[in-house]
């Protein structure tokens, strides 16, 4: 694997500052035309991926993280279909690009893990030869420098005993190994952006803070961007440089980490950060935010939170249910979209 780091010293911070963005999503619309309606999968998400950056991408289960993925990486089938948006990466419009131009992406450039490991490895399969598959489509070379890159790979994914793991079939590996098996697979093209979709969901506790840790490492070694999608605002706090809050396939927030733990704005966000469970109180705590994520084929008029929103009750907003209220930037480099703050700048 190829060392990325051109810039020895500074932190990955500070070199992603004076770099333009890796990936821009704009205003990224995904539905899905069905015959019980049109499922608004993904309806209006915003954000960019610096060099080196760490993007959390959060919210509830079905609120469109993974659609946005899948979006990005032009893998939505039938009756699914990206209807506006653009999605640039290193400039050039992923949504222009042609099927091969974009299969040449997705294995050179933008990787993917996914949270069930075991259904992305095929079971008939040794994981070696799997991954010297996947190093032979990539680089070429003699199969026995692609055999031992592999056993590299997967040292340096912290599978012990490496030599010989490499003979395994997945079935023989537990969920944890299977999943650094599938982060090496990722690794195998030194991609510059690696796409996990809730990569340790599956996994124990312990195990999950491994694998976040690989992560990270990985990161930091090879100066690789991540857009990290969790339900869990924890692994938020804990993974990511900055954050975007999906509701109801739409963004809602975004801010740097600190900043978001700090002052949420957001009532969604407020509620969602309120409910990580703390040893001792989660029973009290889990209940934050009442109701559940509104149905995506028949969105609510207005603010999609409006329904379970308790500061529009306590504000006595009106405006909340009949129209939605736009992305605005309310303090430098933290966006919020709701009414409590846009209706401060018009007033
Ligand atoms: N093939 C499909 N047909 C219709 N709706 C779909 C399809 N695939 C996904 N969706 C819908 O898209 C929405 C967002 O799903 P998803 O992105 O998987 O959510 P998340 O990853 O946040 O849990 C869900 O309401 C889901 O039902
Ligand atoms: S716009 Fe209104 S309903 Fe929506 S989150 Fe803000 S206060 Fe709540
Ligand atoms: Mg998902």
């Amino acid at each position: 694997m190829t060392d990325k780091n051109d810039n020895n010293g500074t932190s990955s911070v500070m070199q992603a500052a004076d770099n333009s963005p890796l990936l821009q999503v704009s205003d990224l619309r995904t539905y899905f035309f069905t015959r019980e309606g049109t499922v608004k999968a993904v309806d209006g998400v915003s954000f960019t991926v610096r060099k080196g950056e760490v993007r959390g991408i959060v919210g509830e289960s079905g609120c469109g993280k993974s659609m946005t993925a899948m979006s990005i990486l032009r893998l939505i089938d039938k009756p699914g279909r990206i209807v506006s948006g653009e999605v640039l990466f290193k400039g050039q419009n992923l949504r222009k690009m042609s099927r091969r131009e974009m299969t040449a992406i997705r294995g050179k450039h933008i990787s993917v893990i996914f949270q069930e490991p075991r259904s992305s490895l095929n079971p008939v399969f040794k994981v070696g030869n799997q991954l010297v598959e996947v190093l032979r489509i990539h680089k070429g070379g003699k199969r026995k420098a692609q055999r031992e890159e592999a056993v590299e790979l997967l040292r340096e994914v912290g599978i012990p005993d490496p030599g010989r793991r490499i003979s395994n079939y997945p079935h023989e590996m537990s969920g944890g190994m299977a999943q650094r098996v599938m982060i090496a697979m990722g690794m195998a093209c030194a991609p510059d952006l690696l796409i996990a979709d809730e990569p340790t969901t599956a996994l124990d506790v312990t195990i999950q803070a491994q694998v976040l840790d690989l992560i990270r490492q990985l990161r930091d070694d090879h100066r690789m961007a991540v857009i990290l999608i969790t339900h869990d605002m924890g692994i938020v706090a804990e993974m990511a440089d900055i954050v975007t809050v999906m509701y109801a396939g739409a963004s809602v927030e975004e801010a740097e980490t600190e900043a978001l733990f700090e002052n949420p704005l957001h009532p969604y966000t407020q509620g969602l950060i309120a409910s990580i469970p703390v040893m001792g109180e989660v029973k009290e705590r889990l209940d934050v935010i009442p109701g559940t994520v509104p149905d995506l084929i028949d969105m609510p008029p207005g603010c999609r939170f409006a329904p379970r929103c308790r500061a529009r009750v306590e504000h006595g907003l009106t405006q909340c249910e009949i129209e939605e209220p736009h992305m605005i930037e309310a303090e430098p480099g933290h966006s919020v979209r709701c009414w409590l703050y846009e209706g401060e700048k018009t007033s």
